[in-house]
């Protein structure tokens, strides 16, 4: 386990040599400061790394993970990051990232206890509700569950649209986009899933605020 850990920190060492070797500006350029023009907000699981698996350098992407890649609107961090994201940093693009097989959405669609994290997958659990008619009719159990992370992502995109960051900022510009997508950490590629919001005209008009 030593071993492993003192991998890391020589893993480290080697990377700063290899990123001076390409460009020995490169973290001058980095250190003067960050203008990302993407808010990520992913899973946490290990197998879904934001900037890798979109070709993303360090400085492009503004990154926010937790179980099953939530948007809980009295989320304090989520919030924290959503606001100082969209309103400082002035991202153009926030993607909600799922990913097929989640544990967590898997969990969610199951009776375990498992613990403190029942209380988060509470909220997952919220969404297999909202979309039982459609989920109890998928016989498959992976197929659910794909489709469970499928509808879940769509609803977290739905909820940053809920938000009064996101309303206050397209009353204020045009050019903030909310995405949906899914990775499959089987073959590692990425499904839009097409649900692009760029205003409120789709929520439900108790979601919309008069900012
Ligand atoms: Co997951």
């Amino acid at each position: 386990m030593e071993t492993y850990y003192n991998q890391l920190l020589s893993n480290n060492k080697k990377w700063v040599a290899d990123k001076l070797n390409e460009d020995p500006e490169f973290f001058i350029k980095l250190a003067h400061g960050q203008k990302p023009p993407v808010l990520w907000i992913g899973c946490s699981d290990s197998r879904v790394p934001a900037n890798e698996i979109i070709g993303a350098p360090p400085g492009e992407v503004f990154v926010h993970r937790n179980i099953a890649n939530m948007v809980v609107h009295s989320d304090m961090n989520l919030l924290s990051v959503l606001d100082y994201a969209v309103n400082v940093l002035e991202v153009k693009h926030i993607i909600v990232c799922g990913h097929y097989g989640c544990g967590g959405v898997q969990t969610a669609m199951a009776n375990s206890h498992v613990g403190l994290i029942d209380n988060w997958i509470r909220h997952i659990k919220d969404v297999y509700r909202m979309n039982y008619e459609e989920l109890q009719v998928i016989e498959n159990p992976k197929e659910r569950v794909n489709r469970y992370v499928e509808l879940n992502v769509f609803e977290q995109v739905c909820n940053l649209a809920k938000t009064s960051i996101v309303q206050g900022a397209w009353e204020r510009r045009s050019d903030l986009h909310l995405h949906g997508w899914v990775y499959d950490v089987a073959d590692g590629l990425i499904k839009d899933l097409q649900v692009t919001l760029k205003d409120n005209s789709s929520l439900q008009s108790v979601y919309k605020l008069d900012i």
